[in-house]
């Protein structure tokens, strides 16, 4: 197996089978030969900085209906709150204070938050701190729409694919969702000059070892900016509940392959990766990541963006558990880094 994670290293991708023989029979010796080559190569070329990105959960409304998700518009036990324009600026207030030069507004598929709305918002936290850069996280939207906020000031937009497979992309998500349709916003947001996060979920219902290594073709090929990955963690009240979670170790596994395959992408050790390990967020630096995202939004909001069960919402998670995460990040040799954290290939825009 150790020759296959070289001419990973060397040729940036692997064939369809390739990948499938590494996912399914690599030994834990295997695993830290790939971690090492991850950790070498993350040194390389961002020495010990690690990102951080304030996240701000801006609304909980989605008037889509993902079947992995908790906050999918046909759960009507989940606690909807969508915050005013007034709360995200100060949540990027106290960031900016805290030294967050990245925030990500992050909601479900809310209308309410339409693109006037955005374009106003994205210019005054622009106009209020021009040294920091601003990612979105809002689902499908109109090509059009996407065009405006990035020439409002958005600079990077995190889209997960879910599943590269397109049988496997219509067992996670409602019948009016296409994998078509994902692929195309995909490229629009590139297209229009995005740095664009994809990613998907590890061990998400009917994944198979052929779909992980379907995912990461499309990576290799599509070549994002960041790749956000994490564990499949059942919500109760999706129809999913009683389906098994992704593991940690096979998250790990994914991170390293990821970092050797692409060097320079940005890869955040996940909130999910947290909630299933109190050591996830360690283990997943280790592994190869190099971006942690801590939550900026209100305190007693946060409880209320549940996409799945047991989300961390306090310590290191936190934005107050700031000290807390630099012990952390420290504790396996590495630092935060106060600045944009731009992916390498965007460095001038
Ligand atoms: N478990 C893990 N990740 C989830 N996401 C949504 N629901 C879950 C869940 N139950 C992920 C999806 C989505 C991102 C916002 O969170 O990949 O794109």
């Amino acid at each position: 197996m150790k020759s296959l994670i070289d001419k990973l290293e060397t040729n940036h991708t692997l064939s369809k089978d390739e990948f499938v023989q590494l996912i399914q029979n690599h030994t834990s010796e295997d695993a830290q030969h790939l971690f090492e080559r991850a950790r070498c190569l993350r040194q390389k070329h961002f020495g010990t900085a690690v990102f951080l990105r304030g996240l701000i959960e801006i609304s909980s409304y989605c008037h889509n209906d993902c079947l992995y998700c908790g906050i999918r518009h046909s759960n009507a036990t989940a606690e909807r709150y969508r915050l005013t324009d007034e709360q995200i600026l100060s949540c990027c207030a106290q960031g900016h204070a805290l030294g967050f030069r990245t925030f990500v507004m992050q909601g479900g598929e809310d209308s309410k938050f339409t693109d006037e709305r955005m374009v106003a918002l994205i210019r005054q936290i622009k106009q209020q701190y021009p040294d920091s850069a601003i990612t979105l996280s809002l689902g499908e939207r109109k090509r059009d729409s996407y065009q405006r906020m990035f020439e409002a000031g958005a600079d990077r937009y995190l889209l997960r694919h879910e599943t590269a497979n397109a049988e496997h992309y219509g067992q996670l998500h409602p019948s009016w969702m296409s994998h078509a349709k994902r692929m195309q916003c995909l490229q629009d947001l590139k297209e229009i000059g995005y740095q664009v996060g994809t990613g998907f979920m590890v061990g998400s219902p009917f994944q198979t070892a052929e779909h992980l290594a379907e995912d990461l073709m499309f990576i290799a090929q599509f070549q994002p900016a960041m790749v956000g990955i994490g564990p499949y963690i059942p919500h109760h009240a999706t129809p999913f509940a009683d389906q098994p979670a992704g593991t940690v170790e096979q998250t790990l596994f994914l991170l390293g392959i990821l970092r050797v395959m692409m060097p320079q992408l940005l890869l955040p050790a996940t909130t999910a990766l947290g909630t299933m390990d109190p050591q996830g967020r360690e283990k997943g630096l280790m592994a190869g990541a190099n971006v942690i995202m801590p939550n900026l939004s209100p305190a007693d909001d946060r409880s209320k963006y549940m996409i799945y069960d047991n989300k961390l919402a306090t310590g290191a998670e936190s934005a107050e558990g700031l000290t807390e995460l630099n012990r952390i990040i420290e504790s396996v040799g590495y630092h935060v880094e106060q600045s944009r954290g731009d992916a390498p290939s965007h460095i001038d825009h």
